[in-house]
């Protein structure tokens, strides 16, 4: 802490967010300053914050042979996706839509896997003729479309199975994706027979092994649960003739939200290089797609108290964020801190932080102890991941604006949407 900054707490894993003289920063910028140029709601950034998420990882995989594709489901803003092309990143993606957005970067497309349960031809057409580096495939079905589709135009698919190692991720029950009662994946026990299909399948050329198990994993056993049973794979393949380039973890390590204290990329990559090692398994490649882990605590979503209103039960902070905005307390409980960006420093109330949506489940927040007046800005933490991406205009809202702070500078990432966005495309009967 230098010698400006006042006794304030710094906020729970957000480095390049700390208050200054009062107010809260995103490295040299004062929230309470954007808040007044561009509105609220807003999505705020820290460039810096993105790098140094990126640099964990960079320096955990030192010279191995690891490539980091960007779960770029987590944010999409495209001034999100260059930083990542800039640095290196690969992008792993799940639509037609995410495709055009890392190309409209100039991300390199050798370095793209395409993931997802539900792939349609045209998606596979045009990542086939872009030339990612990997299908990540998750039926036999799949694996049938994509070879007619990869016939038809000429070219091979490099495939990898997204095989489902029936673990527990001991996560949010929506956020987990590698249990058997999940729709994702290829049941392990018949991937064998899967991946048979796929080596008779003309258009197709086997890499890989996938698989992702979860997301927001605060203990780092459940991926060496499902390491195990992809390793054992792996040797059965070998077996059948079935030789594997890659084996691609998925995404999923946590962030902290509050207490959390979530596994480091060092400690997963030191401990399945071991695990590699020890299997004579040295020679494979390694992937991960991490999303929340690369964006999560790079950004704040900054809101204005409307209004407080008391009752009985309960006090109110009515603030002009909403769930459209911010979806996942209410989807999944979610916790996000919230704080004054210029905090008052009295006692305070206890608080639900609501929004202005007609719906009992639009919170943000329960039961903070919070000193605050109507107008003043507050920040929802941890909003950097599965926030904008996830909003929508319910209520006919317009969804918020994004900005990127560089130092002392901030760049409008995205517009704040308008009326005239909201009623394009539209119409009346005549
Ligand atoms: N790879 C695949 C195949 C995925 O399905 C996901 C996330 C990731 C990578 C990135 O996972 P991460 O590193 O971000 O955990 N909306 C939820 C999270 C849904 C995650 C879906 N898949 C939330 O707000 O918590």
């Amino acid at each position: 802490m230098n010698a400006r900054q006042t006794a304030q707490p710094e906020l729970a894993g957000h480095p390049h967010f700390h208050y200054v003289d009062g107010v809260l920063h995103a490295e040299g910028v004062p929230l309470s300053d954007l808040a007044d140029a561009l509105g609220t709601p807003l999505y705020v950034y820290s460039r810096a914050a993105l790098h140094a998420a990126w640099n964990t990882y960079r320096d955990a995989i030192g010279e191995r042979p690891v490539l980091v594709c960007y779960g770029m489901k987590a944010n999409s803003n495209l001034a999100v996706l260059k930083e990542f092309a800039r640095l290196g990143a690969g992008f792993d993606i799940v639509s037609g839509g995410e495709l055009k957005r890392v190309l409209a970067v100039g991300g390199d497309p050798a370095k793209i896997v395409f993931s997802g349960v539900g792939k349609q031809a045209w998606e596979m057409h045009e990542a086939l003729m872009a030339g990612v580096k990997c299908f990540n495939v998750e039926s036999t079905a799949e694996l049938a479309r994509l070879s007619d589709v990869a016939q038809a135009c000429g070219r091979t698919a490099r495939v990898s199975l997204r095989v489902n190692p029936d673990v527990d991720a001991q996560t949010h029950p929506y956020i987990s994706t590698g249990l058997k009662e999940n729709k994702f994946g290829i049941a392990i026990d018949e991937a064998l027979e899967a991946y048979q299909t796929a080596a008779s399948l003309p258009g197709l050329q086997i890499v890989g092994v996938d698989c992702h198990i979860g997301s927001q994993l605060t203990d780092i056993s459940p991926y060496f649960d499902a390491l195990e049973k992809l390793l054992d794979l792996i040797d059965r393949l070998a077996d059948a003739g079935i030789r594997i380039e890659h084996l691609d973890l998925g995404g999923g390590l946590g962030i902290r939200y509050t207490d959390e204290v979530p596994p480091s990329p060092r400690a997963l990559l030191d401990r399945v290089f071991d695990r590699l090692q020890a299997r004579g398994l040295g020679h494979l490649h390694l992937m991960l797609e991490p999303g929340r882990s690369l964006v999560g605590n790079a950004g704040v979503l900054l809101t204005t108290v409307q209004f407080l209103k008391h009752n009985d039960a309960r006090n109110f902070a009515i603030v002009d964020a909403a769930m459209n905005d911010l979806l996942r307390p209410t989807l999944y409980q979610a916790y996000h801190g919230v704080r004054a960006v210029v905090p008052r420093g009295g006692a305070g109330q206890v608080y639900d932080v609501v929004g202005p949506v007609c719906e009992s489940g639009d919170w943000l927040a329960k039961e903070r102890l919070l000193d605050i007046q109507q107008d003043d800005v507050l920040a929802v933490e941890s909003a950097g991941a599965y926030g904008m991406v996830m909003a929508g205009n319910y209520n006919t809202r317009p969804r918020a604006a994004e900005v990127m702070v560089d130092g002392t500078q901030y760049h409008v990432v995205r517009q704040r949407e308008t009326f005239d966005d909201l009623l394009r495309g539209e119409s009346t009967l005549p």
